[in-house]
């Protein structure tokens, strides 16, 4: 079944579920679908591509689901299935674990035709994809997201890359994928504090893109449909990638609360995750949205009590200060002259335009400084040592 938003609506099949998408020219298929790895669909997809597969993948997906995708790929299909195993953690999203995973290729004799298979969260995906667009020039790549991270937004837009000392992200490719194979049952064993990540991305497309969605969350917590959420945040992706493969314009939309969420997780050491932080600066930009009169106060006191709702800790250590936050933030890649600029909402779903129709908002200094007293005042642990609980 191909999957539309009346696809989503109507649901008439329980079978996988295809989404195209088209870059640069390149048709990249994601199957949708619940044990979609253990079918015969994905073997034979996969025997087409390649008889010498290497899986790259971390130590917490290995020990969980290693053996078994290794064994239905040999025993059924007639494969050679190699694993490089890599720590997980985002430390380990440096040029340094690209060159491990490279020299393991090379010492395994894997040539030009092998295909490789990155199976894990966004750091394998990311590591994984910038090693298949520069071994030998370029080798067959295909993802396998297992975080809910991975799969809404990581495995769609063909960015791979590492991170370095100077920041992240900095250095990587656009590189597309033969295929991207999305199975929501992994989720089972993903930890709670990775399913709020994630979940943040997909509030995050919600408040951009989508009342609905956003309505969704808001009164069915307690009995998501994870498979149509997920379908959803692809499609929305998708349609805002297409538009701008290369992140020169409309793209930017996507780091709806991540201006202040980089910021957040700098001076915190990154002990914060990425969930957090961006649920911190999607609070701080819908603030921002409501004191420019482009939000109304109902839609703000929704999209605080979300996040609440979903539990997110929604609290910072004594390292931040407003002072501090701006000081990181004339460092932001889209600031002006050191001056920030922000994404805003003018309602739930809805991104406010600039008055030359462009998406990035400058704030004047004096408004940006009341807003972040405010933030840091509501969000600042007033005690100096404390645990943040999920
Ligand atoms: N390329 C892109 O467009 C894009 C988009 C968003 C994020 N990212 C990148 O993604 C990374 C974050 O991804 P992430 O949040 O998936 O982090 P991650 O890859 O570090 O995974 C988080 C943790 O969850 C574990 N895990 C993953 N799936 C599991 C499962 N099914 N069961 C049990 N454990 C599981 C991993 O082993 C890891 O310990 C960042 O580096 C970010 O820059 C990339």
């Amino acid at each position: 079944m191909t999957l539309t938003l009346d696809s989503l609506n109507h649901p008439t099949s329980s079978s996988p579920t295809q989404l195209d998408l088209v870059l640069n020219g390149k048709k990249v298929p994601l199957h949708i679908g619940q044990n979609i790895l253990f079918s015969d669909s994905f073997g034979t997809i996969i025997q087409n591509l390649s008889k010498n597969i290497i899986i790259v993948t971390d130590r917490h997906l290995n020990q969980i689901y290693g053996k078994k995708v290794k064994y239905f790929l040999e025993k059924s299909f007639n494969l050679t299935v190699q694993i490089i195993e890599i720590l997980p953690g985002e430390e380990q999203k440096t040029r340094k674990t690209k060159e491990f995973i490279e020299d393991e290729m090379f010492k395994r004799g894997m040539g030009r035709d092998t295909l490789l298979i990155a199976f894990g969260g966004g750091v394998v995906l990311d590591l994984a994809s910038f090693t298949a667009s520069t071994y030998l020039r370029g080798i067959k790549l295909i993802l396998i997201p297992t975080s809910l991270l991975a799969m809404v937004d990581a495995s769609i837009g063909g960015k791979g890359g590492v991170n370095t000392p100077f920041g992240k992200n900095l250095i990587g490719s656009f590189y597309h994928p033969e295929y991207v194979f999305i199975d929501p049952s992994f989720l089972d064993t993903l930890p709670k504090k990775e399913f709020l990540n994630g979940l943040a991305e997909i509030i995050k497309y919600a408040l951009i893109t989508s009342k609905d969605l956003f309505d969704e969350l808001y009164e069915k917590k307690s009995k998501l449909d994870l498979n149509e959420l997920i379908c959803r945040s692809l499609l929305i992706k998708k349609e805002i990638v297409e538009k701008d493969e290369r992140d020169n314009g409309i793209r930017s939309i996507l780091n709806f609360g991540h201006t202040i969420g980089h910021s957040l997780e700098l001076l915190e050491d990154f002990e914060l995750s990425h969930g957090e932080a961006i649920s911190l600066g999607m609070i701080f930009a819908s603030f921002l949205s409501l004191k420019k009169k482009f939000l109304e106060m109902e839609d703000f006191l929704k999209i605080f009590s979300l996040f609440k709702m979903y539990n997110y800790p929604l609290l910072l250590s004594q390292k931040v200060s407003w002072k501090r936050i701006g000081h990181t933030l004339s460092l932001d890649k889209k600031a002006e002259n050191k001056n920030p600029r922000f994404i805003l909402i003018e309602k739930i779903g809805k991104i406010a335009p600039t008055p030359d129709n462009k998406v990035l908002h400058r704030v004047e200094v004096d408004e940006l400084k009341s807003s972040l007293i405010w933030f840091c005042n509501r969000f600042v642990s007033k005690k100096e040592s404390y645990a943040r609980h999920y």
